[in-house]
């Protein structure tokens, strides 16, 4: 293979984990000549949540042309490509086997190297695109639609999982709640929406305590309290403003990740934080943060559309592989239940 020599490589990533058919064609990590992302929210919305069949058929559908038009779009053609990228886990079974397939077909085909990576630390590594970028030790957190995760970075791509979701994952509370609301899917975009023309300390909902120290996540508490607050609300005739429910949880889930940056960054003793995931798109959740943390912390979250699905953050971290010979074999295999870093 003619990766060695080649400068500057261009690495196209794919990436359908969920419901995102994404394509992007990265040169030497950093420059972005094409990031293309066919979203199926419109097939899911009814079903208020995602139905596995129909993403891996969708992501069938769409996946070679949309292939075509980000090597249009990059003004490049197959044989400019030096590797390809492709999330192997975690995600959909059926969702992760198209994109895989392909890849590996387009590597075999084209004799290219072919790199499996990680959605998780595809994630947290979006903000390494952040300029100037984080710089280890670090503490990372992913708060995604399936993923609350915190871990340790004491140097890159070393990760040490300081805590987990114990039940939902942020973005899923957020779009459990969203249907409680009546508001549609995805519920996270929406409820940011919605909770501008509410006042938060209108309605009060808890916090979720742990009787130990943990750095671990409960979102089901809220959620529950939520739907209590509703059903009395409802019980006594009184308006219930959708606007304040969502201001309340909102803040509620901004507190929460505050809570568990501050013990996290005290007990590694760090000064740098790099946020990833769907639900680090939040304006109001980036700016509570950045405003909590103004004099104690650097926070690095990556601009939005590189917090949800993309692939631009799988061919990035995908050229850092490249370079350490981290290739994948043509066997590389989905791994629905992948995870990052070990407790
Ligand atoms: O990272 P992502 O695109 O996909 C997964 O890997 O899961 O995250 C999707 C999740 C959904 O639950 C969605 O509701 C949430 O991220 N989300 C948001 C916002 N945008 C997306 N949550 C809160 N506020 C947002 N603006
Ligand atoms: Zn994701």
């Amino acid at each position: 293979m003619q990766y060695k020599n080649k400068k500057p490589l261009l690495i196209l990533g794919i990436e359908t984990s969920c419901d995102e058919t994404a394509v992007a064609i990265v040169e030497n990590g950093q420059k972005i000549h094409s990031n293309l992302i066919a979203s199926q929210i419109q097939f899911h919305k009814e079903f208020q949540g995602i139905v596995p069949e129909v993403a891996s058929r969708k992501h069938l559908e769409v996946i070679l042309s949309l292939l075509k038009k980000s090597l249009k779009e990059a003004q490049v053609t197959l044989q400019d490509i030096n590797a390809i990228a492709v999330t192997y886990g975690p995600g959909l079974l059926g969702s992760l086997l198209i994109g895989i397939t392909v890849a590996k077909g387009m590597a075999f085909s084209l004799n290219l190297p072919l790199i499996g990576i990680n959605h998780l630390e595809a994630h947290l590594y979006a903000a390494f695109l952040t300029s100037p970028p984080p710089c280890p030790p670090l503490v990372g957190l992913i708060i995604s639609g399936g993923h609350t995760e915190i871990v340790y970075m004491a140097k890159n791509k070393e990760y040490e999982l300081l805590g987990s979701t114990r039940d939902d994952a942020l973005g899923e509370a957020f779009d459990k709640v969203a249907r409680m609301l009546n508001l549609g899917y995805p519920g996270g975009p929406i409820i940011e929406r919605i909770a501008k023309m509410g006042n938060a300390s209108k309605i009060k909902l808890p916090l979720p305590r742990f009787k130990d120290k943990t750095l671990d996540f409960s979102f089901s508490g809220l959620k529950t309290a939520v739907l209590y607050k509703l059903r009395e609300l409802k019980k006594k005739n009184m308006p219930i403003s959708i606007e304040d429910m969502a201001a309340s949880f909102q803040l509620q889930t901004a507190r929460i990740i505050e809570e568990r940056i501050a013990q996290a960054t005290t007990l590694k003793k760090v000064q740098q934080v790099i946020i990833g995931g769907g639900v680090a798109s939040n304006n109001f959740i980036r700016e509570y943060l950045s405003t909590k943390f103004k004099e104690k912390l650097q926070i690095f979250i990556p601009p939005p559309q590189l917090c949800t699905d993309n692939a631009v953050m799988i061919a990035a971290l995908a050229y850092h592989k490249l370079k350490q010979e981290k290739i994948s074999t043509l066997s590389l295999e989905a791994k629905p239940n992948l995870r990052i870093g070990k407790k």
